[in-house]
């Protein structure tokens, strides 16, 4: 089937980022709102972007005038008869969805597609509120639309199996990789990234580190484009609650219960960007004078040698009654800080990547001792990650749960390893895969990193899954890919 014609409905963030993609590939798009304000803002969100790519010199004048007008705005639904696909962006409830795909299918020529952008309700029971469940399918794009190189085909079994080639045919025209997936809450980028996010509410409302060091952990030392909190400003915290209550019950998972965090910023409409305030404002950065070359240190554990020489060629001096202990350490740092004489001054240093150092102050760690630690880092051109003495850190705790997640889901059967990868690397960004990064880390260094997760908080997702195991006691160093 041809696809000239489509339509957007609703042109919120996503909405209006969908009907960019369109007309930029050369469609002629309808998009849809419910009143004029609504239509105005959305015109607004595509006015804005196309030029902020001619600011950038990725556009033309003319090119951007051209692809603002092959798009039309209406309030009126009955001008979506003629459309070849019907692109559903509408707010992330159900009813709606279902009043609406009853709507559209009367008003629609019969062989019309209808996709939804669902981020996570079944695409299964918004196919059964109209007559032509073999015509309806997700394409799921991520934010921003523009931008993100994926769309994930969700298909019901229901869905015409002809339509899934073309739609991503389709998807392939509008510059985008199609991935296509069944019709399971979250499909496969919600499905990984969004329990990560929760879970880093979840672990900063426990104290294990603040917002600004988790954001960076994640983003300079693993290497993430974004972190945790930014994203979900992004990303809409309404949106973020909403996926989370969908997984949650489809799997009854704790993990996956919505962070009571995310819960609280939505009920007071802090949203994130598209609210102007989330877990980030506009709130001034406060600034840390970085103190002087006069503290002392010592560095006991593993790789001692290289950070004592990184500190003693930035002036500062290695002391036998030093201000701060740094201890490279891979098990709770409380355990070698009690064998100590004056356990204040022990903290935990692990370097993540070349950038980052996470710092665990203990329950014995003095204030001056945690300062002086986060002083020496900066010196030595680290950015330090103050958290508390669990297993993993910051990092691990995060990252392996995740990497874990996507051993589980391939093993499920629900997706490849090669699909796996390619959703995350196009659609969150990601400079790599999880099986990637998992071979890049090494499969026994995060099987062992699950183990030590695992004895700490005693949550059974962290017990690593079947195949990572099998795998690392084979001696298999990568996953079997066709
Ligand atoms: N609209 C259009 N274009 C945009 C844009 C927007 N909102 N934001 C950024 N861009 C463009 C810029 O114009 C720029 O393009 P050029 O290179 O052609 O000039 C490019 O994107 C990079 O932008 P910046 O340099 O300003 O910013 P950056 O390098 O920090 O990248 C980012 C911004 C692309 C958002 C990047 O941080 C990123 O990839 N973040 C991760 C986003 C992510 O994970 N998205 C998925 C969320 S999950 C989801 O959406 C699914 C769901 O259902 C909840």
């Amino acid at each position: 089937m041809a696809f000239e014609m489509v339509a957007v409905v609703g042109l919120g963030t996503m909405g209006a980022g969908i009907a960019e993609v369109f007309a930029r590939a050369g469609l002629r798009v309808i998009g849809v709102e419910a009143d004029a304000d609504a239509l105005a803002t959305g015109r607004g969100h595509v006015e804005r972007s196309t030029q902020r790519a001619v600011d950038r010199g990725r556009l033309t004048d003319g090119e951007r005038a051209s692809i603002l007008g092959r798009i039309t705005l209406t309030t009126s639904r009955e001008d979506l008869r003629e459309a070849d696909l019907v692109v559903e962006a509408i707010p992330e409830v159900l009813d709606y969805k279902l009043s609406l795909f009853a709507d559209l299918d009367r008003i629609c020529k019969p062989e019309t597609v209808l996709a939804t952008n669902t981020s996570s309700l079944p695409v299964t029971a918004i196919a059964a509120a109209t007559g032509r469940q073999g015509r309806v399918l997700g394409m799921h794009f991520f934010n921003p639309a523009p931008v993100m190189g994926l769309v994930e085909v969700v298909s019901t079994v229901l869905t015409d199996p002809a339509l899934v080639p073309e739609i991503s045919e389709l998807a392939t025209r509008l510059g985008k990789t199609p991935v296509a997936v069944g019709d399971r809450a979250g499909f496969v980028v919600n499905r990984l990234l969004l329990p990560y996010l929760n879970q880093a509410a979840v672990l900063m409302e426990q104290g294990l580190a603040g917002r600004d060091d988790i954001d960076a952990a994640m983003r300079l030392g693993v290497g993430l484009p974004m972190g945790p909190f930014e994203l979900l400003d992004l990303i809409g915290l309404d949106t973020a609650y909403e996926v989370m209550g969908v997984l949650f019950d489809e799997t009854r998972d704790r993990r996956h219960a919505p962070a009571p965090l995310l819960r609280e910023l939505v009920s007071a409409r802090l949203l994130g960007r598209k609210s102007g305030r989330g877990f980030y404002g506009d709130e001034p950065r406060p600034h840390e004078p970085v103190k002087s070359s006069v503290i002392t240190f010592e560095v006991a554990g593993e790789e001692a040698g290289e950070l004592t020489e990184r500190l003693r060629t930035a002036g500062f001096k290695p002391s036998t009654d030093p201000d701060v202990i740094l201890r490279q350490a891979d098990r709770p740092v409380i355990e070698h800080a009690v064998r100590l004489q004056d356990p204040a001054r022990m903290v935990g240093v692990r370097i993540v990547g070349d950038r980052v150092a996470e710092l665990a102050a203990t329950v014995l760690t003095s204030g001056e001792a945690a300062r002086a630690a986060r002083d020496l880092m900066k010196v030595i051109g680290l950015t330090p990650v103050a958290c508390r003495d669990r297993a993993g850190f910051v990092t691990d705790a995060l990252l392996y749960p995740y990497l874990n997640d996507a051993v589980r889901m391939y093993d499920a059967g629900y997706a490849s390893i090669g699909d796996i990868d390619a959703a995350m690397r196009l659609g969150c960004g990601y400079p790599a895969g999880p099986f990637e990064t998992l071979e890049t880390i090494g499969l026994a260094v995060v099987r062992d990193g699950l183990r030590a997760l695992y004895a700490e908080y005693r949550e059974p997702a962290y017990a690593p899954a079947p195949l990572l195991d099998q795998l690392v006691t084979a001696g298999v160093r990568a996953f079997p890919r066709p």
